[in-house]
């Protein structure tokens, strides 16, 4: 009687075909339903000694049952493995499919980073402060008095507690100069404000604010400076620049520069600078007998706009997903002077 059980067990065992029919096996079997499990119940009814024999056959042939079935289960585990490892095989080595939603770095940014470069290569390092000025570091240190036809010119966003909207980047110097002993020699890009929108004006705009300091410092230095980083910043050699006499009421000479790119008649006004005025060197406590220097402002809108070919302002702040698209500077794509500023 156990032998046809145990030749019927062999046979489901070799059957299956995976873990799960394997597992049915072994519930008909050995679980409590199993025909051993019936014939346990009648074992009461025999004598003792029978009772014992019977047990012990019943109990080796369970184990036989299982050891079938765990000699199996392994195997069948092993199979159903390598089955896995082949349907689920990936290719690390395939180039991953480009995803055309990676960010882009907005036209501002890459040339106030490209401008970055281009200045530390004549050593400037860089400042920083903040957007909301008090009116002394906005105006009255930079030699603009409360009475100076330039306050109406900068139509300035007024807070309440005398504090203004900072309408150029030159209190920064202003900062740095008393927060500082000289020389000097920084660029401090950042947001400006004035209450100016149309055309070619948005309330929000950006400049980059320039300051050498030292003891022999002379319009010379300035011009050259101003001259190289122009054609480092375009990237080429065919591009005029020409300095107009001009005036700021914290520089003295003052000038604006212009620049003519390949041979265009048209010439474009692109940043203003000039010889530090003394009256603002004694508001920061520097003696101008012994200390000068230049300093300018230019609008980086004004750059990314003259490099990239961008026609309109406005469309910096519009935040235009095609429009950013199109421009997509790489986050990747540092700049730097001998790699390129530009990919
Ligand atoms: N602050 C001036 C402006 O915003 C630019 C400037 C800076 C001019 C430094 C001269 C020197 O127009």
């Amino acid at each position: 009687m156990f032998q046809s059980i145990i030749t019927e067990a062999k046979k489901k065992i070799l059957l299956s075909n995976n873990s799960n029919e394997l597992q049915q096996v072994k519930v008909e079997f050995l679980g409590k339903q199993s025909s051993f499990n019936q014939e346990m119940k009648k074992i009461s009814n025999l004598a003792p000694e029978e009772r014992k024999l019977l047990g012990q056959q019943i109990n080796q042939v369970k184990e036989q049952i299982q050891i079938l079935i765990e000699e199996k289960q392994s195997l069948l585990e092993e199979k159903e493995q390598l089955e896995r490892f082949v349907k689920e095989k990936l290719d690390l080595t395939i180039p991953s499919i480009p995803t055309t939603r990676a960010g882009s770095i907005h036209p501002i940014t890459q040339a106030m980073e490209e401008l970055i470069q281009v200045f530390s290569k004549f050593g400037f390092v860089i400042k920083e402060g903040p957007n909301i000025e008090s009116d002394w570091y906005n105006f009255t240190a930079l030699n603009i008095d409360e009475n100076h036809p330039a306050r109406q010119m900068h139509d300035t966003f007024y807070l309440k507690g005398g504090h203004v909207l900072r309408t150029h980047t030159s209190p920064i110097q202003i900062r740095t100069m008393l927060n500082e002993k000289p020389p000097f020699r920084f660029i401090a890009p950042g947001r400006t404000y004035r209450s100016d929108s149309d055309m070619t004006h948005t309330p929000m705009f950006h400049q980059i604010e320039g300051m050498v300091i030292d003891k022999n410092i002379h319009f010379g230095h300035l011009k050259y400076v101003i001259t190289e980083f122009i054609k480092d910043f375009f990237e080429q050699t065919n591009i005029e620049v020409q300095f107009r006499p001009s005036f700021f009421p914290f520089t003295e000479p003052s000038a604006e520069v212009d620049i003519r790119m390949n041979g265009s008649d048209k010439w474009l006004e692109v940043l203003g600078c000039g010889m530090v005025h003394p009256h603002v060197l004694k508001n920061v406590n520097i003696d101008p007998d012994i200390y000068q220097g230049f300093a300018f402002g230019l609008g980086i809108e004004r750059f990314a706009m003259l490099k990239y070919g961008i026609k309109d302002l406005r469309q910096f702040f519009e935040g235009d997903l095609r429009w950013l698209k199109h421009y997509n500077f790489s986050a990747f794509d540092i700049p730097t002077l001998a790699g390129g500023l530009t990919k």
